[in-house]
């Protein structure tokens, strides 16, 4: 199969942990006989710097005519500590993802017998934890109206959603129930935002047209208690933009890093397969990043966008090899540096075909 591959790495450790799967992806490559291109694009605040646009149209067409993008992050201190900016970063992504119609983002969370110890729960509660949260990406208060009033002094996000939107995620969360264990639930605040309430009434009217899969509602409060406390209670966890950002990062503890969650942003267009932390400035340019979020993101992009399920699971073996042998990086107790851990992969992934 020939692979065209838009390679954004963005800022802070993205160009670092994607140069790792770029490895990953060349040996996967390379054992199962495909050819792999990559066109590279800026995204976020390097290409501020060069275009004033942190998802220029160029990087915009790069991505269309890919067949997947392989991104790292996004985000710089300079503009964090400037609440007034015009342009930021972080733009680049929300962008990317509404321009390419990327509507789902895939976040599953599973658990490494060698790391239970490192997770800052306790290992009985997240030994065994495997669960897919779905979370919606191009609605809700990242994208409704937003601005301020009363010469600056008041200011709104509109948290607001259309059946359609709504519908369209519940339908794929309910796709993955059935390939997983067949239990959705429904993440939402219903008992005090009226959009929450569309969300619950559309699935109460497409629960019972999924009739092996069972249906719960949770609010988001107690969802957030409950994948602390009892997380292999989930299976497929599906829910809006806001409440997904900020569970996914609660959920990252159960793997016991969020250098360990990968995730694939699908929908319309090319799909994005990036790692969800953030571009880790303080550690940018030093090879002290763990690159397995972005190695896994690259083996979701062989299952998800290529259909390619053997060579995804040779980038996971060989992920998982790597933390059973300790052949980590420092956030998972190991004292490899970023490369280290890429060049293993990769040529674990190799030897293993042979
Ligand atoms: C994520 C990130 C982004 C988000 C930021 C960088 C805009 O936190 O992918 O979870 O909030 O969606
Ligand atoms: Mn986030």
């Amino acid at each position: 199969m020939k692979i065209r591959i838009a390679k954004l790495p963005g800022d802070g450790i993205g160009p670092e942990v994607v140069e790792q799967a770029v490895k990953a992806v060349d040996a996967v490559c390379e054992r199962f006989g495909h050819s792999v291109e990559y066109t590279f694009a800026k995204v976020g605040a390097c290409a501020i710097e060069e275009f004033g646009s942190a998802y220029p149209e160029s990087t915009h067409k790069i991505c269309m005519e890919s067949d997947a993008v392989l991104f790292g992050a996004v985000g710089d201190p300079k503009y964090d500590n400037d609440p007034t900016s015009k342009v930021r970063p972080e733009q680049g992504l929300l962008a990317m993802r509404k321009q390419l119609g990327l509507f789902a983002n895939l976040r599953p969370v599973e658990t490494f017998k060698a790391l239970v110890h490192n997770s800052p729960l306790k290992e009985e509660l997240v030994d065994g934890a495997d669960f897919l949260c779905v979370r919606e990406l191009t609605g809700g208060m990242y994208f409704g109206e937003k601005g301020r009033l009363d010469n600056g002094d008041t200011a709104f996000d509109t948290n607001i959603y259309h059946r359609n939107e709504v519908e369209r995620i519940l339908k794929l969360a309910y796709g993955y129930a059935m390939k997983r264990r067949k239990h959705l639930t429904v993440v939402d605040k219903a008992n005090v935002l009226e959009s929450s309430r569309l969300w619950r009434q559309i699935a109460q009217e497409m629960a019972p047209l999924y009739p092996e899969v069972t249906t719960d509602y949770m609010y988001v409060d107690n969802a957030a208690m409950k994948l602390v406390t009892g997380p292999k209670f989930f299976d497929v966890l599906v829910t809006e933009n806001t409440f997904g950002d900020i569970l996914t990062d609660e959920a990252s503890c159960v793997s016991g890093s969020m250098g360990l969650l990968a995730s694939a942003s699908v929908g319309e267009h090319t799909g994005v397969y990036e790692p969800i932390h953030g571009s880790y400035p303080q550690a940018a340019g030093k090879n002290i990043a763990n690159p397995l979020a972005t190695i896994l993101s690259a083996a979701m992009m062989f299952e998800y966008a290529f259909g390619l399920a053997e060579e995804g699971k040779a980038i996971r073996e060989a992920v998982s090899a790597s933390i059973d042998a300790g052949f980590t990086t420092e956030d998972l107790g190991g004292t490899r540096s970023t490369s280290e851990v890429g060049d293993w992969v990769s040529a674990r992934i190799k030897s293993s075909g042979k």
